[in-house]
């Protein structure tokens, strides 16, 4: 099977910087990406340090937490064809000093740490991440054909 949901977030640095618009923005335009679900949270303690527990004994583990908790954040569902692989391309490297011309990390990240977004690393954690914001039966399906008779 193809067709993979990733769990997408533009972190509180950008949404603080305003740029949550012109992100979602690029999504919106890319081929092949379907937004399932989309909402705007501010997480608590509780809900960063679950998210990000796969992380908890590195040692930028409390900033990292700190910094999810700063501000809102706008956490997005996306399905497509391979799409956990063509949105980690699509957002490029964790460090944004490292990522290719053109990508979401290179146009709005400042640093490893407010990087701008969040991708999930697998299929697998694409559809745990998914799960831990959203219900799956919430998901929208939009029938485009529909939409543009
Ligand atoms: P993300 O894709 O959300 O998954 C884990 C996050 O940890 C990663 O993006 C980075 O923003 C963050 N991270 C990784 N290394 C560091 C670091 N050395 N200092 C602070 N944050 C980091």
């Amino acid at each position: 099977m193809e067709t993979e949901m990733a769990l997408a977030i533009i972190k509180p640095d950008a949404v603080r910087k305003r740029h949550a618009g012109e992100i979602l923005s690029m999504y919106e335009k890319h081929p092949s990406f379907k937004i399932r679900g989309i909402k705007l949270i501010h997480m608590d303690r509780k809900t960063a340090e679950g998210f990000y527990e796969v992380h908890k004994e590195r040692p930028f583990f409390e900033e990292l937490v700190s910094f999810m908790m700063s501000g809102p954040c706008v956490v997005m569902a996306i399905e497509g064809k391979h799409a956990v692989s063509a949105h980690r391309d699509f957002i490029g490297a964790t460090n944004p000093a490292h990522a290719q011309e053109g990508t979401v990390r290179k146009r709005f990240g400042s640093s490893i740490g407010e990087n701008a977004v969040h991708g999930s690393d697998s299929a697998e954690n694409g559809m745990k991440e998914v799960n831990y914001f959203f219900d799956l039966s919430d998901l929208v399906d939009i029938n485009w054909a529909h939409i543009n008779a």
